[in-house]
């Protein structure tokens, strides 16, 4: 044969080869059957292959490359169509899954979350960046954890009918997630360090512009060898700056808890900086209380059954914080029924 004839018999086969798979590409059903013809032409011992050893029969240069390319133009295109063929293998629906495009839409549903939930989220997270894990606790408690263990003596006011729901078989709803910090002691039976926030809803009976029966708080405890007063102050100073904003200003001021000893009271500046002497947020006073915290009461430590440990704990409320952020002057809009109203003008 004269290499004219050896081309023109080359290119021949290939044209066939590629016509031959153009057959059986059409004839697959499955993954299995493309597979099958992926190897028939690109395996070891593939069509391909057997191509390719015809080269060297070609002694002219010029036409050893053009065959050599033509027969790698047809691996090429043999490859990309398998491939192809195999993914959109996996997009071919059996007869009953074929969606009825007559149908009509369904109507796509608008919505944000809700301002607590955000609130709740952002808390969560700058907690979770300082090494605190997230522990749950029961809305329903009984008297020992939400006040017994916490130094709430009998008489204290905060056990009062007033403020708090009881359950006829004694029970009651928690009037806030300081129980967490007890349960969570408890489980962690005196493993070092107790490093926690309690995020979650309590309850009391009390309902005006800025009191609900139903409401969040963020619990904090944290509990080691050695804790200093400092270190909680420098805790919630971190947090208060990444949640209102750098320049935001917290104070402490000395306070009253039956848990903690010494305790305090968290305030930050308002965002009218005290210049506004009318401001409705702040009363012109500059401040905010946000928070309240506290050094863990030996007491406490005690009905838990802890030795030789110190801690710090807080408690703040989730309503407050979002009412201060996105400006809400009446609790009741995060509650009612006329949120759209409230995201229109919040949100
Ligand atoms: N449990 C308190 C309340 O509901 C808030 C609180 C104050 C929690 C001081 C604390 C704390 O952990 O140390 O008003």
């Amino acid at each position: 044969m004269t290499e004219k004839e050896i081309t023109e018999e080359i290119r021949e086969r290939i044209k066939k080869i590629k016509e031959e798979f153009e057959e059986e590409i059409k004839k697959s059903k499955s993954e299995e059957d493309i597979k099958r013809a992926k190897s028939k032409f690109l395996g070891k011992k593939g069509l391909i292959q057997e191509l390719f050893k015809i080269i060297p029969q070609i002694k002219e240069e010029e036409k050893r490359k053009e065959i050599g390319k033509l027969i790698n133009d047809l691996k090429e295109y043999i490859e990309e169509k398998t491939k192809y063929e195999s993914e959109s293998q996996i997009l071919i629906l059996k007869d009953e899954e074929i969606p009825d495009i007559t149908l009509p839409g369904r109507r796509g549903f608008l919505g944000s979350l809700h301002p607590i939930t955000i609130t709740l989220q952002k808390i969560i997270l700058i907690f979770e960046k300082m090494g605190f894990e997230v522990e749950h606790g029961p809305e329903i408690e009984d008297d020992w954890h939400n006040f017994t263990a916490l130094n709430i003596p009998p008489d204290h006011p905060a056990r009062d009918m007033q403020d708090t729901f009881y359950l006829e078989d004694g029970r009651l709803l928690r009037t806030h997630t300081s129980p967490v910090q007890i349960r969570a002691m408890l489980k962690r039976k005196g493993i070092l360090p107790v490093k926690i926030i309690a995020p979650g809803r309590v309850f009391r009976r009390d309902f005006d512009a800025t009191h609900s029966p139903v409401f969040h708080q963020v619990e904090g405890l944290f509990v080691d060898r050695k804790v200093k007063m400092s270190e909680l102050f420098g805790t919630l100073d971190f947090f208060f700056k990444k949640f209102f904003g750098e320049k935001t200003k917290v104070r402490f001021r000395p306070s009253y808890f039956p848990f903690t000893e010494p305790s305090a009271e968290v305030d930050v500046s308002c965002l009218c900086e005290g210049r506004d002497k009318n401001c409705k947020v702040c009363k012109g006073s500059g401040f905010l209380e946000v928070a309240g915290c506290g050094m863990v009461h030996p007491e406490v430590f005690k009905s838990v059954g802890y030795e030789n440990v110190q801690g710090f704990a807080f408690g703040m409320g989730v309503e407050r914080l979002a009412m201060i952020k996105f400006g809400i002057k009446d609790i009741r809009l995060l509650f009612g029924e006329n949120f759209s109203a409230f995201k229109k003008r919040f949100l």
